[in-house]
């Protein structure tokens, strides 16, 4: 096991040898590596199947923000059939490959930017996402996080599943580097690129506070797994 102090090396020697890569496009890059996706995910196995594990009992509808090829959903299904989803993606392939993998499950594919997306009001049981928003700065967040919880039914869920920075270093080296490397290569600000910066847990769920939920369960995996409850009132 790494000390933090290890693994902080490690990430700063990272961050040097890539320096001169380009920075990716999102949606192709998740193209370019549908061949091994699913393998390279595999090592949060245990995550996924908190977040199916962390879904209320009754619940009927989901939303899965950023749902790519569907592992947590492969979780989700295997423990209730008959789950009604609805699967907001970027990427064309990633959803190809989920609607292949289900041809039998109720799912609505939604190839669309989830900050554009419409979730409407009050209409879910739960909405998950995992491993996609640690992507966003967090002002973007801050207004996805809004729109998730006026969409979700009152006293449901929001399930987040993510990379966490283990500590402020971590969290400002790489927004640092993104922002600079952005600028670098003049990405128009519209542009999403794939390039990791992950909040502090702190951060994270201080975000998810601020905007009216409350931090019921957090599960502090590899990937952790936050379940966030919307007021009964609101
Ligand atoms: C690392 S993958 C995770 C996919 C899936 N949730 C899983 O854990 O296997 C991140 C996914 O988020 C999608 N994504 C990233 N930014 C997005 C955005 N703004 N709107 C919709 N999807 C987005 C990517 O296309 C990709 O499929």
């Amino acid at each position: 096991m790494k000390t933090q102090e290890e693994y902080l090396q490690g990430l700063r020697q990272w961050l040097r040898d890539t320096e001169h890569e380009p920075l990716e496009e999102m949606s192709a890059f998740f193209e370019k590596r549908m061949d091994d996706y699913e393998e390279h995910m595999s090592v949060w196995e245990k995550s996924y199947r908190l977040v199916a594990e962390s879904l209320p009992g009754e619940c009927r509808k989901i939303l899965d923000l950023g749902c790519g090829t569907g592992l947590e959903l492969d979780q989700i299904w295997k423990k209730n059939p008959d789950i009604e989803v609805t699967g907001v993606d970027l990427c064309r392939d990633m959803l190809d490959k989920l609607l292949e993998k289900h041809p039998d499950k109720h799912f609505t594919a939604v190839c669309q930017d989830y900050f554009q997306y419409d979730p409407g009001c009050g209409q879910w049981d739960a909405v998950i996402s995992f491993e996609s928003l640690h992507h966003f700065l967090p002002e973007r967040k801050k207004e996805l996080y809004q729109k998730i919880y006026r969409s979700i039914k009152a006293g449901r869920v929001f399930i987040l599943g993510d990379y966490i920075a283990c500590c402020d270093e971590e969290e400002e080296l790489l927004r640092d580097t993104y922002l600079r490397r952005r600028k670098q290569s003049a990405v128009p600000e519209d542009r999403f690129v794939h390039f990791d910066i992950p909040l502090t847990m702190e951060h994270e769920t201080g975000l998810l506070r601020g905007v009216g939920f409350q931090i019921e369960n957090v599960m502090d995996e590899d990937a952790a797994v936050i379940v966030c409850r919307k007021r009964e009132a609101d």
